[in-house]
């Protein structure tokens, strides 16, 4: 018999959503996909000129350096440069994607059994990339009360002394919130205190949805209070996940940052994962992001207002959470069935696909997760299908 490592024995048994799904897709019954969030499938921009740019003939050879071509990580300094926060190129990392490079950080600064925080809600991959890592999840709840607001107390009693890292998603998927410079500055503080490390996944810190207001931060980015690590990637900056570029910045008090950048070096070096011809296209790559970023967010913003309006008309009792920014909107729905029984009821008298609250998380029962992404005509009669369903 082979051995298989305990860490990949998940329960792959359908569940009972998927099954549902399984058996109305079974029915030939059309279905609207509230949940698509694959920018490449909801008829944005055409993104073919971008991909002919991974065409350069420079990439026909093989000249790897761990940390990222020079060119690329300049590119991604002026990102950041073009948002107004100046970083040092010498501390941005390439990884292939965020999700690697978050297994990069987990590797840099968790030994077996140790612990990283991680919000509740928030994104659900955490899971996977922890147990592959061997390491485990401590949640700290966000206060919906106040916006999502991070509970500071509830977060420092979390951590305990195998505590080595603090996530924060920035705007958080799915609530859509930015922190506050007072948040940011007593997590900051809190995290250099404990010896902490902040890890600040912001890749969809270009998606507010207006300006944001002045006590909220924009980015993480080039802070050194404390040792912080800042993803991002084209995934979400230009919408081309399978690009397969993402990257980190590093910032911090300087030594403990330098050391990071160097052991990042050799943790990047093993893998050499993001691809040459991606490395070199990246800066005329991210100079196009203005109309792509551009046609996203007024997807976004008309979904929204689409769907705010149908619930509106509707009249029932689901409310709209309020959000600074990202492609999700959550809704708190009436607690006549719960989650699991709206999500199987939406798909089956109204062939529409939601997410229940608890993917995310969300702390109670009671809510449902909906992608701000899909084409206008077919997301606007799927909204009302929905705010009728849900009003009765
Ligand atoms: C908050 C957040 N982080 C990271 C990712 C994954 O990004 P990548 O494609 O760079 O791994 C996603 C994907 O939806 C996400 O929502």
């Amino acid at each position: 018999m082979v051995h298989f490592a305990a860490r990949t024995g998940w329960d792959l048994t359908e569940n009972h959503l998927t099954q549902v799904l399984a058996e109305a897709r079974a029915t030939g019954k059309p279905l609207t996909d509230l949940t698509e969030s694959n920018p490449t499938r909801c008829g944005l921009a055409d993104a073919t000129p971008l991909v002919a740019l991974l065409g350069d003939p420079a990439g026909a050879r093989y000249e790897p350096s761990a940390l990222g071509h020079p060119s690329a990580r300049a590119a991604v300094a002026g990102y950041y440069e073009a948002r107004g926060i100046p970083i040092d190129p010498a501390r941005v990392v390439l990884s292939a994607s965020t999700s690697e490079a978050y297994g990069w950080l987990f590797k840099l600064l968790a030994e077996r059994g140790d612990e990283v925080l991680i919000p509740a809600p928030s994104y659900p991959l955490f899971e996977f990339l922890a147990c592959l890592e061997d390491i485990t999840l401590t949640p700290y709840p966000l206060v919906r009360e106040e916006g999502y607001r991070v509970d500071l107390d509830a977060l420092e009693r979390a951590a305990g002394p195998k505590a080595r890292a603090i996530i924060l998603v920035h705007p958080n998927n799915p609530t859509g919130t930015f922190v506050r410079r007072e948040e940011a500055d007593a997590l900051t503080r809190f995290a250099a205190e404990r010896g902490l490390a902040l890890i600040v996944d912001e890749v969809f810190g270009d998606y507010a949805h207006g300006p944001l207001p002045p006590d909220r931060l924009p980015s993480f980015a080039g802070r050194d209070g404390a040792l912080t690590f800042v993803l991002s990637g084209l995934s979400k900056v230009v919408a081309m996940p399978q690009l397969k570029l993402g990257w980190v910045a590093v910032s911090g008090p300087d030594a403990l940052a330098r050391e990071a950048m160097q052991r990042l070096e050799v943790i990047a070096d093993t893998y050499l994962s993001v691809a040459t011809p991606v490395q070199l296209a990246l800066p005329r790559i991210l100079a196009a992001r203005g109309p792509v970023q551009r046609a996203i967010l007024e997807r976004v913003r008309q979904n929204l207002a689409v769907l705010d309006a149908a619930l509106a008309a509707a009249g029932g009792a689901t409310r709209r959470l309020p959000v600074d920014g990202g492609w999700y909107a959550v809704l708190q729905v009436p607690r006549w069935h719960d989650e699991d029984g709206w999500v199987e009821l939406l798909v089956r008298d109204e062939g529409l696909i939601v997410h229940p609250g608890y993917f995310f998380d969300m702390p109670r029962d009671g809510f449902l997760v909906v992608s701000l992404l899909p084409e206008a005509t077919p997301f606007a009669d799927a909204a009302h299908r929905l705010a009728a369903r849900l009003s009765r």
